[in-house]
C-alpha cells in the first residue's frame, strides 16, 4: 500500500469538510475520487499534500499513512524532497511572467539553491516535452501567453519535475477542450504505464475519471459513499443517476 487514509476528518475553522473518510491507493495504481461541487475533493488533496497554505484545511482526527508511516507530522518540503508526492492544484498554478522552460526548471528542487539545476533537470524536462509536445514548441513562451489547456499541461509538467513517484491532480480536465483533455489523459496514462507512476485524480467529470482510473471512490458531502473498480462504478445505478447523467 502506498497511501492509506484512515478515518480522516478535516476542517476549515469550525466548518468540517471531511467527516471521517478512508481510502487506499496502491503503488502503480490510478485511483479517482469523484464528487460534485463542494463534496470535499480539493479538501482531501490539500490535506494529503500537507501544504502550509493559509487556505489549507486542518486535519482534526484520523491518519494519513505513506508506506505504512504516518505523515501527519511530516513537513511538506520533506515530502517533496523525498519525491513522495506532488500536487497539481485546482486552477493553474504557473508563473505567468516566466517562460515554459523557466516554469519547469524552478519546479524541480524548489528548496535547493546550491545545485546545478541545468544538469539534473534536463532529463525530466525532456520527458515532459515528450509527453506534451506542444510545450516543447512553446518552451521560450511566457506562461501567461499559453492557452488555458497548455497552462494545465505546464502545471502537470511542473509536478513531474519534482521527480515524485506519486502525483495528485485536482480536476485536470477543468476547462479543457475534448482534444486537449484526451492529450492530457493519454500523457498521464503513459506515465503510469511506462514510469509506474501512481496517480490520484479528483474529478467532477465522472465520465472522464471513470474511464481513466482503474479504481474509484464516490465522495458526497464530505463522506465516501461508495467505491470499487471503475468498471463497476460506471454501471452502478446510483452513480449513473447522480454523476453520469442517468
Ligand atoms: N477555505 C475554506 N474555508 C471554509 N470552507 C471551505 C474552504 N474551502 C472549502 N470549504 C468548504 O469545504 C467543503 C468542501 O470543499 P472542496 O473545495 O473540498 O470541494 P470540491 O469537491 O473540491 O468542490 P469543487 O468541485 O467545487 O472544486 C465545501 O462545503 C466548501 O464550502
Ligand atoms: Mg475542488
Amino acid at each position: 500500500m502506498l497511501l492509506e487514509v484512515r478515518d480522516l476528518r478535516v476542517s476549515y475553522g469550525s466548518i468540517e469538510a471531511l467527516h471521517g473518510i478512508s481510502f487506499t491507493v496502491d503503488r502503480g495504481e490510478i485511483v479517482t475520487l469523484i464528487g460534485a461541487n463542494g463534496a470535499g475533493k480539493t479538501s482531501t488533496l490539500l490535506a494529503l499534500a500537507r501544504l502550509p497554505r493559509p487556505e489549507a484545511p486542518a486535519v482534526t482526527s484520523g491518519d494519513i499513512l505513506y508506506e505504512g508511516q504516518s505523515i501527519l507530522k511530516t513537513e511538506p518540503h520533506t515530502l517533496i524532497q523525498n519525491k513522495m508526492m506532488a500536487l497539481v492544484p485546482e486552477g493553474r498554478h504557473i508563473f505567468g511572467n516566466l517562460t515554459v522552460e523557466e516554469n519547469l526548471k524552478i519546479a524541480a528542487f524548489p528548496h535547493r539553491k546550491d545545485i546545478n539545476r541545468e544538469a539534473i533537470t534536463g532529463e525530466i524536462e525532456e520527458l515532459v516535452f515528450e509527453l506534451f509536445p506542444r510545450l516543447r514548441d512553446r518552451r521560450k513562451q511566457r506562461g501567461e501567453l499559453l492557452s488555458g489547456g497548455e497552462q494545465q499541461m505546464l502545471a502537470v509538467g511542473r509536478a513531474l519535475m519534482t521527480g515524485s513517484e506519486f502525483i495528485m491532480l485536482d480536476e485536470p480536465s477543468m476547462g479543457l477542450a475534448p482534444k486537449l483533455m484526451q492529450e492530457m489523459f493519454r500523457a498521464l496514462k503513459q506515465l503510469n504505464f511506462v514510469k509506474r507512476m501512481t496517480i490520484l485524480v479528483v474529478e467532477q467529470n465522472a465520465r472522464v475519471a471513470l474511464d481513466f482510473a482503474s479504481r474509484g471512490y464516490v465522495l458526497r458531502n464530505g463522506e465516501i459513499i461508495g467505491g470499487g473498480s471503475t468498471a463497476d462504478l460506471a454501471l452502478d445505478p446510483d452513480v449513473k443517476k447522480a454523476y453520469l447523467g442517468g
